[in-house]
């Protein structure tokens, strides 16, 4: 992987975050990811390598770009896969909430899951409890053990988990087990990383949420040398059918290694709007200030980058 890439790939997501942030609170979940998706296919075609999207905004009949098969820069060497959410958590910016970002992941051909978009369960975790969790094993057996490995209380443990109906239950076994619930109204890919960073407080992501996000997280999770483990819930018959037509099984459990093979990874993410790992785009006088995290699987460098625009 060309070094440099991983930089150019930085300025991608810093472009498509500053088009999102325009649509803070507007309203807009459609204008902000189209303004985003706009941004960084426009920088992806100005830079040499050669992309497939293996994960995007969709099938090529869904969406006009960026879509899943598509073949994104200028055509030149390396040969690329890439996953990408120009904008994820578009209902956060539209309605001016927490915990968005423009986020890319990129690895040599075939290195990427090509997962069609549809739900996984997840559970995600830093280094230090990774050989401890088990997708089977009880809510409160995994945060006593994670809790163990952490050298923590179960009831300083904190488990992230998307604001949903679908995990009343979860929730309530957080809670009996004795840890701290955050709920989140949206945005697993920084809420599955967060485990992996100690500083953003968050110790597990537990719940289900989309299988393009759990690639995009389990990217940055494997090189970071955490652990997610995942399974396919399809939401109805037709995602079900589509997981089978990709050679991927609901009955599997995937791990971080599964979602992202060999080292020559990267994962670039751009804050939109405050999260757990990043700021969101800051409008000043004169400069647009962003905050990016660029981690490369090779080296294992994890450079976080506060970058002044000046507005012409
Ligand atoms: P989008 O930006 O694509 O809307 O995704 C936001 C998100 O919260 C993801 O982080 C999460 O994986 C998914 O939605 C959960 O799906 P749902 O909103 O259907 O529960």
């Amino acid at each position: 992987m060309d070094r440099n890439l991983a930089l150019e790939f930085v300025r991608v997501t810093e472009a498509a975050a500053i088009a999102a942030a325009r649509w803070i609170g507007k309203g807009d979940a459609k204008k902000a990811d189209g303004a985003a998706v706009d941004e960084m296919r426009d920088r992806f075609n100005q830079i040499d390598f050669s992309g497939t999207v293996v994960i995007g905004e969709g099938q090529k009949d869904e969406a006009p770009e960026l879509y899943t098969g598509e073949k994104i820069g200028t055509g030149k060497a390396p040969i690329m896969d890439i996953a990408v959410d120009p904008l994820e958590c578009t209902d956060s910016v539209a309605h001016g909430r927490y915990n968005a970002l423009s986020v890319i992941a990129s690895g040599p051909r075939g290195s990427l899951l090509s997962a069609p978009d549809t739900y996984m369960e997840k559970i995600a975790v830093g280094p230090v409890a990774k050989k401890v969790i088990d997708l089977d094993a009880s809510v409160a057996t995994n945060i006593r053990r994670a809790a163990h490995a952490l050298g923590k209380k179960t009831s300083e443990m904190t488990v992230v988990v998307l604001d949903r109906e679908r995990h009343h239950t979860l929730i309530h076994d957080i809670r009996k087990a004795g840890a701290r619930v955050r709920l989140i109204t949206d945005g697993d890919v920084a809420a599955g990383v967060a485990p992996c960073m100690p500083e953003s407080g968050i110790d597990i992501l537990m719940g289900i949420g989309g299988s393009a996000e759990a690639v995009l997280a389990g990217v940055a999770i494997k090189i970071l040398g955490g652990e997610m483990l995942c399974r396919f819930k399809p939401k109805n018959e037709h995602h079900a059918e589509l997981v089978k037509k990709a050679g991927l099984t609901t009955k599997k459990i995937y791990s971080a290694n599964d979602l992202a093979k060999g080292r020559m990874l990267t994962f670039t993410a751009t804050g939109v709007i405050d999260g757990p790992l990043l700021h969101g785009v800051r409008f000043l006088e004169k400069t647009i200030v962003t905050n990016s995290l660029v981690i490369r699987g090779q080296s294992g460098t994890v450079r976080y980058l506060t970058t002044h625009h000046h507005m012409r």
